[in-house]
């Protein structure tokens, strides 16, 4: 995916009152196209192409395009959403890809997330924005999941004054890539805790928008 969608599609969906709940996004993916472009984002190919591929999962990975193309660089894959029709279409889309063999995938409500002793050299989240500011304690649970020496990498829309249009309850949702520092558990260092500038295309028009974008590593044991 790339933001061009994401922020379109939260245009679209502003007062969805779904919109944090599986089957509003079941709603979505049962549709007859795909609802993002299938490319990588841009700051995991910034940050994850030059890191030596391992084990990675992807949360919130909807259709599955960062994970393919992490697979693609030669990563042994796990996408996890809470989304079935999601998972299904980037089952379909791995396939095509010809990465199949380098992908799982696993459904599971990132609210509820529990590593249960699985780990990854990257755990990495796109644009998944949980309410009442929720991805700072999520940011807790998925470092869970990363390996001694592996990194976290998060990634999300900050509350900016072009999502004004949005619900409350949405843009209390999105956060600053310092808002979510404090969810890190100990024993994890700031590689970088930045609000990228990136410009994207809304409905024809041109607007400048943030990635706030938190990447930490786990101390090797
Ligand atoms: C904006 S989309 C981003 C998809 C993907 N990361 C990308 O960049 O193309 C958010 C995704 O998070 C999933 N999601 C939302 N809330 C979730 C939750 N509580 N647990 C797991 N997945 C969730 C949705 O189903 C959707 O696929």
């Amino acid at each position: 995916m790339h933001t061009d969608d994401a922020t379109h599609a939260h245009h679209d969906d502003a007062e969805n009152p779904d919109y944090f709940e599986a089957p509003g996004w079941e709603e979505r993916y049962a549709g007859a196209h795909a609802v993002w472009s299938g490319r990588p984002n841009p700051q995991l190919v910034a940050e994850a192409g030059s890191l030596p591929p391992g084990t990675a999962l992807d949360i919130g990975c909807g259709e599955g395009g960062d994970v393919i193309w992490l697979a693609q660089q030669g990563w042994e894959v796990t996408g996890a959403d809470f989304a079935a029709g999601g998972l299904a279409r980037a089952a379909q889309h791995a396939e095509q890809a010809g990465v199949a063999d380098r992908t799982q995938w696993w459904q599971v409500d990132a609210r509820e997330f529990d590593a249960g002793g699985r780990c990854y050299d990257l755990v990495t989240s796109h644009f998944l924005h949980l309410p009442d500011g929720g991805m700072v304690e999520a940011v807790g649970r998925f470092a869970q999941a990363v390996a001694p020496g592996g990194h976290l990498l998060v990634v999300g829309h900050s509350p900016e004054a072009h999502f004004t249009e949005l619900s409350e309850a949405k843009r209390r949702a999105m956060f600053l890539a310092a808002d979510l520092v404090p969810g890190l558990p100990t024993g994890f260092e700031v590689l970088v805790a930045q609000q990228r500038p990136r410009t994207v295309v809304r409905d024809g028009v041109s607007i400048d928008i943030d990635d706030s974008t938190l990447l930490a590593r786990r101390a090797p044991e």
